[in-house]
C-alpha cells in the first residue's frame, strides 16, 4: 500500500499547530537540571523503584519504547506509550476526525470508542454484529464512505470475546481508510498479534494495553503501534508527560518478566475452559471467547440484571451487566477469577437459580 501522508490526514487546527517541546524531550543526558523548575532539594517521598519522582518523567517514554518494540517485534519509532491505551484512542479521535467526518465501528464493542467520539461532538456510525457475534464484512465495507475517517476495530473483541479474522482485517484495510485495531486482550488469544502487518498496511493503527495480561490495570500505561509519521501528529495533542515516571519503569520491569505473564495467561486460559463448562451445566449460553472474560446469556425465564443485583448484594461479587444493551439483551460478562473466586461465583449462582 502507497505512504500515507498524515499530517494531510490531521485535523486542520493540528496541522498548524507545533508540537510542544519541553526541554526535557531536547536534552537527558546533563548533570545539573535546571530547566524544568522542578524541586533541586527532592522528593518529599524516597525512590521508588529506584526513581526519582522530583523530575520530570521521560515525555517521549524512550527506553519503555525501546523494550515494548522488542517484546512485540516493531522499531521503537513505530511506538506511541500512552496513558492507558485509552489516551491513545483519545488522540487520535481529537487530532483526526473533523466535526463533520464520522468514525466507523461494529456493535456490540468496547464503549469508550462512542464515548470519546460523542464528547468530541463526533458522529458514530455502527454496524451490528451477527447473532453469534461474527462480522459481516460485505455489510460494514458498506458503510465506509467519503466521510468516514476512523474505523474502529476490537479483536478479541470486548464483550463479545472473539477475534476478528485476519482475512476480514485485510478486506477492511484495503480500503486505505486508517482503521484502529483494538488488542488489548490479545495475549489471550490463539492468533498472533497482527503487528506484522504494520509494514504492509500503513493504515493500521494497533493498540496494545498493559492492564490485562500484564495485570497492570492500575499504572495506566497502553501503547499504541503505528506509522512514525502518525506517532507525529498524535505528539501534537497529547499532553507532554501524560505517562509518568514510575509507570514507565514499572512496565519495564514487567518487560523483563514476560515469562510471568505468559504463565499467568496459562492459567486465566485453564481456569475460563473450566468456568465455562460449568455455566454450560447450569443452562446458562456461553459464547466463545478468545479474552479473559465470558459472555454469558441467561435463560428467558430468568433476569440477568436480578441475577447481577443478587450476587452483589447477597454474595458481594460484581459482574458486569448489559442485559439492557441491543444485541447484548439478557447477557452478564464474566470477567475470568482465581479457582477460589470462580467457585464461589458458580456457588452463589446455583443459590439464585434455584
Ligand atoms: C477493548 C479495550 N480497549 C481498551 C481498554 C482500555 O485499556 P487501558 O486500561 O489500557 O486504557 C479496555 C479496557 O477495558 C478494553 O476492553
Amino acid at each position: 500500500m502507497p505512504k500515507i501522508n498524515f499530517t494531510k490526514l490531521a485535523k486542520k487546527s493540528v496541522r498548524s499547530s507545533a508540537a510542544y517541546s519541553s526541554a526535557r524531550s531536547l536534552v537527558r543526558d546533563a548533570s545539573i537540571f535546571l530547566d524544568a523548575n522542578e524541586n533541586a532539594f527532592g522528593s518529599v517521598l524516597p525512590k521508588i523503584s529506584n526513581v526519582d519522582l522530583s523530575r520530570y518523567p521521560d515525555p517521549l517514554a524512550q527506553k519503555l519504547r525501546e523494550q515494548f518494540g522488542k517484546f512485540v517485534g516493531a522499531s521503537k519509532d513505530k511506538i506511541l506509550v500512552g496513558n492507558g491505551s485509552d489516551e491513545i484512542i483519545w488522540l487520535l479521535l481529537l487530532a483526526f476526525v473533523e466535526a463533520d467526518e464520522e468514525i466507523l465501528t461494529f456493535t456490540p464493542t468496547f464503549s469508550m470508542y462512542r464515548v470519546f467520539a460523542e464528547l468530541l461532538g463526533l458522529r458514530v456510525r455502527e454496524v451490528a454484529l451477527e447473532a453469534d457475534y461474527s462480522l459481516d464484512a460485505a455489510k460494514f465495507l458498506k458503510q465506509i464512505s467519503a466521510k468516514t475517517k476512523l474505523i474502529f476495530l476490537c479483536s478479541p473483541n470486548n464483550p463479545t470475546g472473539q477475534v476478528l479474522p485476519q482475512a476480514q482485517l485485510e478486506q477492511i484495510l484495503r480500503t486505505g481508510k486508517l482503521v484502529v485495531l483494538d488488542e488489548a486482550y490479545i495475549e489471550f488469544a490463539p492468533e498472533k498479534s497482527t503487528v506484522d502487518l504494520l509494514r504492509k498496511f500503513p493504515n493500521l493503527i494497533i493498540l496494545r494495553t498493559f492492564s490485562k495480561a500484564w495485570g497492570l490495570a492500575g499504572l495506566r500505561v497502553g501503547c499504541g503501534l503505528m506509522d512514525a509519521a502518525a506517532i507525529a501528529v498524535l505528539q501534537k495533542v497529547r499532553a507532554p508527560y501524560s505517562v509518568d515516571a514510575l509507570s514507565q519503569k514499572l512496565a519495564l520491569d514487567a518487560l523483563a518478566n514476560s515469562k510471568k505473564m505468559q504463565a499467568t495467561v496459562k492459567k486465566i486460559l485453564a481456569e475460563k475452559e473450566k468456568l465455562a463448562a460449568k455455566l454450560w451445566e447450569r443452562g446458562l449460553i456461553v459464547f466463545p471467547s478468545d479474552a479473559n472474560f465470558l459472555l454469558v446469556r441467561f435463560p428467558a425465564e430468568v433476569s440477568a440484571s436480578r441475577v447481577q443485583k443478587n450476587l452483589l448484594e447477597k454474595f458481594g461479587i460484581v459482574v458486569r451487566d448489559f442485559s439492557h444493551k441491543k444485541f447484548l439483551e439478557n447477557c452478564v460478562r464474566i470477567t475470568v477469577g482465581t479457582s477460589a473466586e470462580n467457585s464461589k461465583l458458580l456457588l452463589a449462582l446455583s443459590k439464585i437459580l434455584k
